[in-house]
């Protein structure tokens, strides 16, 4: 079973939101964390809330939509800190809108940041995961991954590419020792949902508005007891793990709630 005390952990996105309680959750457990983001002045005050619990850190500032820069990130953590144990993609972002309103380059960006830019990140540690027969690999996806949802075509099929991904490499690096898990979160309370209930359709927040969101602990603290467990599929609420279960189901529901919430929108 993967053990967080005393395992290297790699966070991408680990600058903000469920990357950073990701990042306090592991140090808490007594790992050692290297954060990677683009924005190197949000790393720093980061590493330094880190370290004033005694955590040893190492960040990098790298675009994880550049496959090199990536490489090379890891390279240069992974010669600071020991290799990584722990890797937890989490660098990503979301811009809804109507299909009909979004450019081609958002649908573009969506998948070269939220999908690519979690497959870097994989590529980039899984070699030496299987050559020391031991490590884990977390990746963000979303609960837009379960269902599709009005306002995400171009989020959304970026998040079910990661959940094919993890779906696809959970049976393939497990004979090698490697535990792969993917987390569904819904609505969580961090800096990217701020930015994009900006974009929101009414249509879309009509949906979403249903369940709270909740806070990026909760998340967090479902990643570390998903990797303490071995657990593929990690919901960090219970709305979102009844969505997945139900979903296979009872689509037609589900479809017949979402027209329900569009028309709602449109009578007004
Ligand atoms: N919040 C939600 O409601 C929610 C729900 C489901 C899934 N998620 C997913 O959870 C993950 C984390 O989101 P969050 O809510 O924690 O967002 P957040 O607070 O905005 O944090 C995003 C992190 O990713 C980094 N990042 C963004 N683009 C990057 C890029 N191209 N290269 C490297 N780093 C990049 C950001 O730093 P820089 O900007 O400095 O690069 C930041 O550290 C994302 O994959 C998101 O899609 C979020």
């Amino acid at each position: 079973m993967p053990q967080l005390s005393g395992a290297h952990a790699v966070i991408t996105g680990g600058s903000s939101g469920i990357g950073l309680a990701t990042a306090h959750a592991f140090v808490r457990r007594g790992a050692t964390v290297s954060l990677m983001a683009r924005g190197s002045e949000r790393l720093e005050a980061a590493a330094a809330q880190l370290r004033q619990e005694g955590a040893t850190v190492a960040t990098a500032a790298v675009d994880v939509s550049d496959a090199d820069a990536v490489r090379a990130a890891v390279k240069e953590v992974t010669a600071a800190q020991g290799p990584c144990d722990v890797l937890v993609a989490s660098a990503g972002q979301a811009r809804p809108g109507r299909f009909l309103e979004l450019d081609d380059a958002i649908f573009r960006d969506m998948v070269e940041v939220d999908y690519f830019g979690v497959y870097q990140a994989i590529r980039a540690v899984v070699p030496s995961m299987v050559e020391r027969r031991r490590g884990s690999i977390v990746a963000i996806s979303s609960a837009a991954a379960l269902v599709g949802i009005y306002g995400y075509s171009a989020y959304g099929p970026a998040k079910f590419a990661v959940r094919g991904l993890m779906e696809s490499l959970r049976g393939e690096l497990k004979p090698h020792g490697v535990h792969v898990g993917c987390v569904f979160p819904p609505d969580v309370d961090t800096p990217q949902l701020v930015e994009e209930n900006q974009w929101k359709p009414a249509e879309t927040a009509a949906i979403s508005g249903t369940i709270k969101p909740i806070h990026p602990d909760r998340v967090a603290l479902a990643i570390a007891r998903g990797i303490e467990r071995n657990k593929f599929a990690v919901y960090p609420d219970a709305g979102t793990a009844a969505i997945a279960r139900l979903i296979p189901l009872a689509g037609s529901l589900w479809r017949r709630f979402e027209d329900s919430r569009i028309r709602s929108v449109t009578r007004k």
